[in-house]
């Protein structure tokens, strides 16, 4: 008896592998899944986490074919909870709710009997406690590489996922180019997803657009590539805003078709109203060019030096704290008049090297609450290359912008000279003469001259500054030199206006006479 028992038992182990086959063909679902053991692969993208909250978060992934979607998720990696959606597709959305604040999540997802290996998210914590957040910007590759990204993007994607950010957010300058051919362009923008994809596994993403994401070099304008590789608020939008832990975040568009360098239009009318209807938050305004440019001036954000300076202003009137641009492929950091304005352009692209910005490839991790912010500037060999937090409690900052220190100019150009915060009194004293309360122009002759800055604080405290230029005094001898008219002297188009205006009276007046007659 015992015999035959042992031949029944192997029959059937040999015999079982067919039975599950069989229930394949019989077209159950069940029987199917039953018999498939999972595979762990990597999607066609993802899996990513987006638009989290303190209690909520949507994963998302694509597959190649169409197949369901299941997510396991849970405080720890024996993962409990499971949620699905039977409905086959190849994008995969699916939000998870009722989740703990400021709360570390272990999930991994399947597919059609694939699945993903185990990541984890943080949820956001309550309104103004602190959390982390990375800013970096310009990752594209260089014309030589292109579509291939730079090694030392994928390098700094790593440090980023060592810091544990609950956010990261990529300041535009994704691809090199885009072209009118959607192959080239899809081949490019999953060279750069498969990089942003590791990061968001971990941590949303948050994409703001670059002049090298629409096309516009190319000839052609084509915002969907940009608009499929971020999630941002779920809506298909170029511009929009969000609130994270009470924080509120606003991404513009430097790069409208044919408003490139400029924020006019309907979108300023968003953006006015948006700040209006957060009054009370601390507000960060994330954007690709930046206001106050190192590298790239007059192609930045002061393409109209007008709607930069009203800009500006309103940046200041809304108690904005920061202003964080790419761009330029350097880093730097600006205070003027309380708000913070923070290029970022290290992520890989070819570096700048100018007279206000570091050209070090790095990013910038921050921890952000309601009452602190603190950025730190790591390089891309992981080394802490700049510190600066809020609230900020030295002595007034004095920098110059467009002028760079010890550069040449014509007399009478004006150095444009910025203030950390406005200053109760301030002078302005050239070669160490008497101080004057406004700035001229490079003083004459030609030479080296000083020009020192005072500023005093609400508290007192004095701050000053030295800069040193050379003036060049113009060649007034050349026969190129068109001498304008002196004061009281005729103009020679007022001349040729009134000779023009007498001639038709004239001629009026002979037609007159003659219908007289
Ligand atoms: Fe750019």
């Amino acid at each position: 008896m015992g015999r035959y028992l042992s031949i029944i038992i192997l029959l059937s182990l040999i015999l079982m592998p067919y039975v599950g086959g069989i229930g394949t063909h019989t077209g159950s679902i069940t029987s199917d899944v039953d018999f498939i053991v999972s595979n762990v692969v990597d999607f066609e993208r993802g899996p990513t986490v987006n638009l989290v909250t303190n209690n909520s978060a949507t994963i998302f992934w694509r597959t190649d074919t169409l197949t369901d979607a299941t997510i396991n998720y849970g405080v720890n990696t024996s993962i409990l909870e499971s949620a699905s959606n039977s409905t086959l597709d190849t994008d995969h959305l699916i939000t998870l709710n009722g989740l703990e604040m400021d709360t570390k999540y272990y999930y991994k997802v399947s597919s059609g009997g694939d699945e993903s290996e185990t990541y984890y998210f943080y949820t956001a914590p309550a309104d103004g406690e602190e959390f982390r957040l990375v800013i970096a910007g310009d990752n594209r590759p260089d014309s030589t590489v292109h579509p291939v990204q730079p090694e030392v993007f994928s390098e700094i994607a790593d440090l980023i996922i060592a810091e544990n950010p609950h956010m990261v957010i990529l300041l535009g300058d994704f691809v090199y180019q885009i072209t009118s051919s959607d192959a080239a362009n899809l081949a490019a923008w999953k060279l750069f997803t498969d990089i942003t994809d590791r990061m968001g596994h971990y941590a949303p993403v948050i994409g703001v657009i670059g002049n090298h994401d629409t096309g516009v070099s190319s000839g052609v304008y084509l915002t969907k590539y940009f608009l499929d590789a971020f999630i941002n608020t779920g809506e298909h939008t170029t511009y929009f805003s969000f609130d994270y832990a009470g924080i509120h975040f606003t991404a513009l568009d430097t790069e409208e078709e044919d408003l490139e360098g400029r924020i006019t239009g309907t979108q300023l009318d968003w953006f006015t109203q948006d700040l209006n209807e957060n009054e009370g938050k601390m507000k960060f305004v994330l954007a690709h060019r930046p206001l106050y440019s190192t590298t790239h001036i007059g192609s930045s954000l002061d393409v109209n030096p007008e709607e930069q300076a009203a800009l500006i202003a309103l940046l200041e009137e809304k108690n904005v704290t920061l202003f964080a641009a790419g761009h330029d492929h350097s880093y730097s950091r600006l205070t003027v008049n309380g708000v913070v304005h923070l290029i970022s352009g290290g992520l890989g692209a070819p570096s700048y090297s100018s007279s206000w910005g570091d050209d070090i490839f790095h990013y910038v991790m921050t921890t952000v609450s309601e009452n602190s912010v603190n950025f730190t500037v790591i390089n891309s060999d992981g080394y802490l290359h700049d510190q600066y937090i809020l609230p900020y409690d030295g002595p007034i900052e004095i920098v110059d912008r467009i002028i760079a220190n010890t550069s040449s100019k014509p007399i009478g150009t004006v150095p444009v000279i910025l203030f950390s915060e406005v200053p109760t009194t301030k002078y302005y004293s050239w070669d160490g003469v008497a101080n004057t309360t406004e700035i001229t122009g490079l003083p004459g002759p030609e030479g080296a001259h000083t020009l020192d800055v005072y500023a005093e604080n609400e508290d007192g405290v004095w701050s000053s500054a030295r800069f040193v230029f050379t003036t060049i005094v113009p060649d007034t001898g050349g026969s190129t030199t068109q001498t304008p008219p002196p004061d009281g002297g005729l103009d020679i188009m007022l001349v040729v206006g009134i000779t023009g205006i007498v001639a038709v009276i004239v001629v009026v007046g002979i037609i007159f006479k003659t219908k007289k007659r």
